[in-house]
């Protein structure tokens, strides 16, 4: 019996992957950068055993069996894996062995991240583990799974690029510095409280691939220019820049999501009012010094450095008032000493009334990490026999 346990973490895109040039081999329009989270805070955990004694391949997806083979993306990713340990692995015997796969997220479903993502790079980097293949390129795998999945296979801020080649072998992700490069990067999640049912990232995508007309030009001049900007600004911790291309390209995507015909909307009056909030937080301190982005949802995701934390969460709370702001559970994560606001901090501020009332559920901390991981066996999903421990009544 052979069996391995990995965890790994969600990615926050600074520059979007938005729209397919492929939809079957999930090839973008153009190259996106992120940070890929700390996987303490957050993270999907995978164990997959493989045995002679097994007469089926069987998955579990947070404690419910799902069939693995009406899913073409796990079932492409499967197969591209095992081509690779097919011309890799000298004994291939463990090849023709029935997989038993257990998956678990620890996302709120709230939360709104694409647990997708995690989701995709924990298995593909698990199941790579168990065929001793986890030093290969996996980020074309991963990206089979789910597109920005690729970018959760390497830690700390990663460029997906998005190739040329009609068969997508160029397409893949690279790292641009690990998370111990600016350890610093810290990372707030604002979980807001009215979360309407919206359009998923896949179908909104090919919507704006077939009718925004802004998309190409996007694609054309945006992107490249800001790609080079904010990789120079990461590999010189230049916040500043870094923050403004974030949230430009946040801006400019959901401008794009605006441009589709009929258009998508993903950001709602909360989601407008952080970015207020932000635009005048970063007017007051003379700089930018936290940078919103908005993905497929109304959640705010704010990078901003360790050392800015505390005051900004604190004017936060004294702008967006929270009748459970003194509960633990309302900042969960890294812990954050939060101070009140005395009046002339709060005149000086130039917003006189609250911008709303609990607007948030809770808030995550978090920040950039340092890419999937292996685990102890003994922290396995799955029974020595390779049955999950957890299952759902
Ligand atoms: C808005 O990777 O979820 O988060 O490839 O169709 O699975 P599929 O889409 P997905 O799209 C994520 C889009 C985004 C921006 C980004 O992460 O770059």
């Amino acid at each position: 019996m052979l069996t391995a346990t990995c965890k790994a973490a969600p990615n926050i895109a600074v520059v979007k992957y938005w729209g397919k040039r492929d939809e079957q081999l999930i090839l973008p329009v153009n190259d996106s950068i992120s940070g890929t989270l700390s996987t303490d805070e957050l993270s999907a955990k995978t164990s997959i055993t493989a045995d002679p004694t097994f007469t089926e391949d069987k998955m579990w997806l947070n404690g419910t069996e799902v069939t693995i083979w009406d899913n073409d993306r796990l079932k492409n990713c499967i197969e591209y894996l095992k081509k690779i340990a097919q011309e890799k692995l000298a004994d291939k015997s463990i090849l023709n062995y029935k997989l038993h796969i257990c998956s678990e997220n620890d996302f709120p479903t709230a939360a709104g991240l694409a647990s997708s993502a995690a989701g995709y790079a924990c298995f593909v980097y698990t199941l790579a583990t168990l065929y001793g293949l986890e030093n290969e390129e996996l980020t074309g795998i991963a990206r089979l799974g789910s597109g920005s999945a690729c970018r959760s296979i390497y830690g700390g801020f990663v460029q997906w690029k998005s190739g040329e080649l009609a068969d997508g072998s160029d397409s893949i992700a690279v790292q641009i510095a690990p998370a111990s490069h600016w350890p610093e990067m810290h990372v707030l999640i604002l979980v807001v409280s009215d979360e309407r049912k919206k359009v998923g990232s896949t179908v909104g995508m090919r919507l704006a691939t077939e009718t925004s007309e802004l998309l190409n030009y996007r694609r054309n001049h945006c992107v490249p220019k800001h790609v080079e900007e904010i990789t120079r600004a990461i590999l010189n911790r230049d916040f500043p820049t870094f923050g403004e291309i974030t949230m430009r390209e946040s801006n400019q995507f959901h401008a794009i999501c605006l441009d589709t015909y009929p258009p998508m909307i993903y950001m709602n009056d909360q989601s407008h009012c952080v970015s207020h909030f932000i635009h005048k937080y970063n007017e007051k301190a003379g700089e930018v010094k936290a940078a919103y982005t908005f993905d497929a949802g109304a959640n705010a995701c704010v990078y901003l450095l360790e050392s800015e934390v505390a005051k900004f969460v604190s004017y936060l709370n004294a702008y967006f008032p929270n009748n459970i702001a003194t509960n633990d559970e309302y900042i969960r994560g890294i812990p954050v000493q939060v101070n009140s606001l005395n009046e002339s901090e709060i005149q000086s501020f130039g917003v006189v009334a609250p911008l709303a009332k609990n607007a948030f559920k809770y808030i995550i901390h978090t920040k950039v990490g340092e890419g999937p991981q292996r685990l102890d066996d003994s922290e396995s999903l799955l029974t020595s026999d390779g049955n999950p421990k957890n299952l759902k009544s």
